[in-house]
């Protein structure tokens, strides 16, 4: 089995080297290398690449992730987000290689408490929500075999993060605010890279099981419940830690104007996905709290 891997160092690509591993041989690319090319801002050479090497299996970890600066560059976000995945769809489709490709809750407009589930109406807030959800809307339209996962709240123990950000602040400060109106699940690089693994493995076994899936750690929280726990965690399992925050308050959205809108609700509905493949997603905690044991 032949696996070529897109955007092998960001937080979800680099998990992937490790999960997919045992499922053939990777070719994994960053946009630096040479003798493959990896390079989404040239999508008909990115499709050259699929033609010449013939993978079985295409996993597209690379995007235009910077939402607030996508705002001002929505060409290069559409390249990447968009124009790139049609091009690896494309080559797929011609050669009969599986597609996955990792998309947002940002396709959706934010409003409501109920988790969105996979065919809810989009309504992206954003250029990164436009941009992502015109790449999804692309590689269905190739006709490919694909797995398209909409995730949330990304975060690695490897590189920054936003529980690294608040332990930082956290040493720094007496007082945090931090925004209480955006809901979601921080949701681990790991556990998407292992889903991803066991999908692929079932889909490969029957090919009826791809779509497009709604894949995030149970439970949810807000950004100000988010620093709350890892502070609290921080606390358990390093109390020498000289963390000097005594207030954590919680603020709007609008105490943080961004160029990007974020959407409020970012809950997503993942009973389709541990249906199909019967696999559970652990409650968030579990994921934030191995991070902290990595990191701390
Ligand atoms: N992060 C989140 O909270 C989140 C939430 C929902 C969905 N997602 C989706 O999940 C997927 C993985 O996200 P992530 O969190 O792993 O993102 P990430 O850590 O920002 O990684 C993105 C990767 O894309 C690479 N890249 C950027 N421009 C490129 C180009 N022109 N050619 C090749 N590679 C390029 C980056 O490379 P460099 O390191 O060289 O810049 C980086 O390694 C993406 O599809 C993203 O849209 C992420």
């Amino acid at each position: 089995m032949n696996i070529l891997l897109l955007g092998k160092n960001g937080q979800v690509g680099w998990e992937l080297q490790r999960s997919l591993a045992p499922l053939g041989q990777v070719l994994a690319l960053d946009r630096h290398s040479r003798e493959f090319y990896g390079d989404l801002s040239q999508p008909e050479r990115l499709a050259q690449t699929v033609l010449a090497w013939k993978p079985d299996i295409i996993v597209n970890a690379a995007a235009h992730t910077a939402v607030d600066k996508a705002e001002s560059e929505p060409e290069l976000a559409r390249c990447l987000n968009a124009s790139a995945p049609a091009a690896l769809a494309q080559a797929a489709a011609q050669t009969g290689a599986w597609l996955v490709h990792y998309s947002t809750d940002y396709v959706f407009n934010g409003q409501g408490q109920t988790p969105w589930q996979e065919d809810d109406a989009t309504g992206p807030l954003s250029v990164y929500g436009q941009t992502k959800l015109e790449g999804e809307q692309a590689i269905v339209a190739s006709g490919c075999r694909h797995l398209i996962f909409r995730t949330s709240w990304v975060y690695a123990a490897r590189g920054g993060n936003f529980a690294k950000t608040m332990l930082r602040l956290a040493g720094e400060r007496e007082r945090l605010t931090v925004i209480d109106d955006q809901h979601g699940a921080p949701t681990g690089a790991d556990l998407i890279a292992d889903i991803t693994a066991h999908a692929l493995r079932a889909c490969l076994l029957q090919p009826g099981l791809g779509g497009v899936y709604h894949l995030a750690a149970a439970g949810h929280t807000s950004w100000h419940g988010y620093a709350r726990h890892v502070i609290d965690q921080a606390r358990q399992i390093r109390p020498e830690l000289p963390l000097k925050v005594s207030d954590i308050a919680p603020v709007a959205t609008s105490a943080f104007p961004t160029p990007a809108q974020r959407p409020l609700n970012s809950r997503l509905d993942t009973r389709k996905l541990q249906q199909a493949f019967g696999l559970a997603l652990p409650p968030w905690q579990i994921g934030v709290n191995r991070m902290l044991a990595e990191v701390l």
